[in-house]
């Protein structure tokens, strides 16, 4: 399993595009380079391997990788930003995937999509949020674009703005914060879910989380190989096998674990 990080070298809060962010709480440096440092070396004794692309000085928030887009084998949807102080990333990570031989490819302008943050796939079945950073219709555009068959999970808790702050995936276990999306949607989500597992046999755990395990980004965790990555001191019995990784200086900026990582 590799996966793309990016140095927080220019990480800040130098705008407020989520309700997390405020310019008069910014990160420490040095802490949030230790707490990342930290980050890597969970993945590394996990048995993940790392790539790298290059920080840029006007993007503090390029750190949080899983934006740059949404991957399948070696194609990748790449994002389209919804707020402006973000859109100049696009080109940066565009230019990384072609340099390393992925077919990139581009929705319209004019239709939101941010990439790995609204996209979560259970092997082939593909969960999309929308709500407050995607558009709706860029859903079916990116699913045919992938060849894979999805499901649309509406968002409705602005602090839950990106579907991997609200739901997390893996091969074993999927959970979620449940007011974080419509009722309807999540129905039908976790009903597909389901006719899923049992059509191919799997055996998968199904659970939701606290609104207190929420807010310190339980659902923001990456699994690597059977360990899951976590903010979250407080996650409980949700994973079995747990390696916490304190991330408070990214959470400033409305990100941690998976945010700051991208499966390629
Ligand atoms: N400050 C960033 C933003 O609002 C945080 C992005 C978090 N990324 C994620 N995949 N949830 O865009």
């Amino acid at each position: 399993m590799t996966i793309l990080l990016c140095a927080p070298d220019f990480f800040d809060v130098r705008y407020e595009i989520n309700p997390w962010m405020d310019v008069e709480n910014t990160p420490q440096t040095l802490k949030a380079f230790s707490q990342w440092r930290n980050m890597i070396d969970a993945i590394g004794k996990a048995g993940g391997i790392i790539e790298h692309i290059r920080p840029h000085p006007d993007f503090p928030d390029m750190v949080f990788t899983a934006n740059a887009g949404l991957i399948k084998g070696k194609k990748v949807v790449l994002s389209n930003f919804k707020y402006e102080e973000r859109q100049g990333e696009q080109p940066l990570f565009e230019e990384w995937f072609l340099k390393k031989g992925y077919q990139s490819i581009l929705l319209p302008d004019e239709i939101h999509f941010e990439g790995a943050g609204d996209g979560l796939f259970f092997r082939d079945l593909l969960f999309l949020g929308h709500g407050f950073r995607t558009d709706k219709e860029s859903h079916k555009m990116v699913a045919e674009c992938l060849g894979v068959e999805y499901v649309s999970l509406e968002l409705i808790d602005p602090r839950f703005y990106h579907l991997d702050t609200c739901m997390f995936i893996s091969d074993e276990q999927v959970c979620f914060y449940a007011n974080a999306f419509s009722p309807e949607s999540l129905s039908a989500a976790l009903s597909k879910l389901t006719d899923y597992v049992c059509k191919e046999n799997l055996s998968i755990k199904i659970s939701a989380v606290s609104e207190s395990q929420a807010t310190n980004f339980i659902c923001n965790s990456l699994a690597v190989k059977g360990t899951v990555i976590t903010p979250a001191n407080n996650h409980g019995s949700v994973f079995s096998r747990a390696h916490v990784c304190d991330m408070s200086e990214f959470m400033k900026a409305g990100g941690a674990v998976k945010c700051l990582t991208l499966t390629l």
